[in-house]
């Protein structure tokens, strides 16, 4: 049998891809003085794994009402999916679980608590039988993903991690990002905008947490911002129109607060 990819050690790293289609055998080569790898995934259980967990978060978040529903978890999963098809030694199982499971529990709908989505995660591959060496990079791309604000860096420490994070980031920009932030923003009992309140610069993860603002200053506060903090230059060509788009309906929306455009 053909080895699509092939984990070493301790660090789940693909260091191979053998074959043309994802095979689901992993085998993972111990170390000297690493403990051993807990399992291997058979042909049958890797593709059944991502079923899985695909229909769990599916039933989980089917009517959410805030932009951070399923359908927004299927476009981060397909779109991390084709971003791992062109990218050397991503581990494409890493990287779809990172994908179907980035949020979860997240800390937005947990009173802020950054340790519900990791834990969430654990619990849900902890039941399905899945080892540390695919729960610790699946934690940490849940832990690492969230924009944190806009004075604050938010590197990822997995090449699966970055194009989670790009995948997540593009669906926050253009028409489905200008529709995701308004559905936040109405969830959450937020005005549209006020002229009034300016946008802020936020330098740490809590003040940024605490912010209550009007939905327009998240375009200045984050979302216009996201492009040039994108990982991948895939991900980075696709952003190009999608922030052209933001921008002109910025302008657009600004213009008609005002009733530039009458008269
Ligand atoms: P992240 O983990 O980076 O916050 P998510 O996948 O959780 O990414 O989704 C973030 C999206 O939620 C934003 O892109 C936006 O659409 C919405 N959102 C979050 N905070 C706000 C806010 N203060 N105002 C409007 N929309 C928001
Ligand atoms: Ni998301």
């Amino acid at each position: 049998m053909a080895l699509a990819y092939v984990s070493v050690g301790v660090a789940p790293r693909s260091v191979g891809k053998c074959g043309p289609e994802r095979v689901a055998l992993r085998a993972y080569f111990v170390l000297p003085g690493a403990r051993a790898l807990s399992y291997v995934y058979s042909t049958m259980e890797t593709p059944m794994l991502i079923d899985h967990t695909a229909a769990f978060i599916r039933e989980k978040f089917l009517h959410e009402g805030s932009g951070h529903d399923w359908e927004h978890i299927r476009r981060v999963w397909q779109v991390a999916r084709a971003l791992a098809r062109d990218t050397p030694h991503a581990d494409p199982l890493i990287t779809e679980l990172g994908a179907l499971l980035h949020d979860v529990a997240d800390w937005k709908f947990h009173d802020g608590d950054e340790q519900a989505g990791p834990r969430a995660a654990r619990a849900w591959l902890l039941s399905q039988g899945v080892g540390e060496e695919v729960i610790g990079p699946v934690e940490a791309i849940i832990r690492e993903i969230s924009f944190k604000g806009l004075g604050v860096p938010t590197p990822m420490s997995t090449v699966e991690g970055e194009l989670v994070q790009d995948a997540d980031r593009l669906d926050a920009i253009g028409a489905i990002g200008v529709a995701r932030a308004f559905a936040y923003g109405g969830h959450k009992g937020r005005p549209l905008h006020d002229p009034t309140v300016p946008p802020v610069q936020h330098d740490s993860f809590e003040t940024y947490k605490k912010n209550m603002a009007p939905t327009i200053n998240h375009f200045y506060e984050k979302l216009l911002h996201l492009q040039e903090r994108l990982n991948t230059a895939a991900a980075r060509r696709v952003a190009e129109g999608r922030q052209a788009f933001m921008e002109a309906f910025l302008q657009q929306f600004l213009r008609e607060w005002e009733g530039e455009d009458v008269g």
